[in-house]
């Protein structure tokens, strides 16, 4: 859904000024594409990450994976929001391989923002990746076969 900052609680408008502040810890002397992004955790921990860059291109790092495994390394294995922000007034969304990233930890809300706009989109992980491939899909996987072998 879009809207505008002025339409998210107080809590979401100071996340998303966190992901934009966020941004200038980006390290993108390549693309100049400034990414910034904060994850709540399931505690409330506030936890931010920025794009990071390297001269082999492909080994750069996504802000929201930054995030992602900087909560992941302090311990937190549940979240309950993400903020992320770009330079573009359009709230730009994440890649495909964050997208996959992110789902990995469930369903949970997801805020596009903008460094330059008040603009806005409301949406979630499974908002950005429908029909995902999940852990659940392995765990389904293995009870399948598992019945399927007993049937036998
Ligand atoms: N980027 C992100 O940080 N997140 C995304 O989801 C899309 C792309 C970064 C990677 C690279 O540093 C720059 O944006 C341009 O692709």
């Amino acid at each position: 859904m879009t809207t505008t900052k002025a339409n998210l609680t107080e809590f979401e408008q100071k996340l998303v000024d966190k992901a934009v502040e966020a941004m200038e810890r980006a390290y993108c002397k390549y693309s100049n594409f400034k990414v910034g992004a904060a994850l709540v955790c399931e505690d409330g921990e506030i936890i931010i990450g920025a794009n990071h860059e390297n001269a082999s291109y492909g080994a750069t790092i996504c802000a929201e994976r930054s995030a992602m495994t900087a909560a992941l390394t302090k311990g937190h294995r549940k979240f309950k929001l993400l903020a992320i922000a770009t330079e573009l007034e359009s709230p730009c969304s994440p890649c495909g391989i964050c997208r996959q990233f992110l789902i990995e930890f469930g369903d949970y809300k997801v805020l596009l923002g903008s460094s330059t706009s008040d603009q806005i989109i409301e949406t979630s992980t499974y908002g950005l990746l429908p029909y995902a491939f999940t852990p659940k899909s392995l765990d389904d996987h293995e009870k399948e076969t598992e019945e399927r072998t007993h049937q036998k």
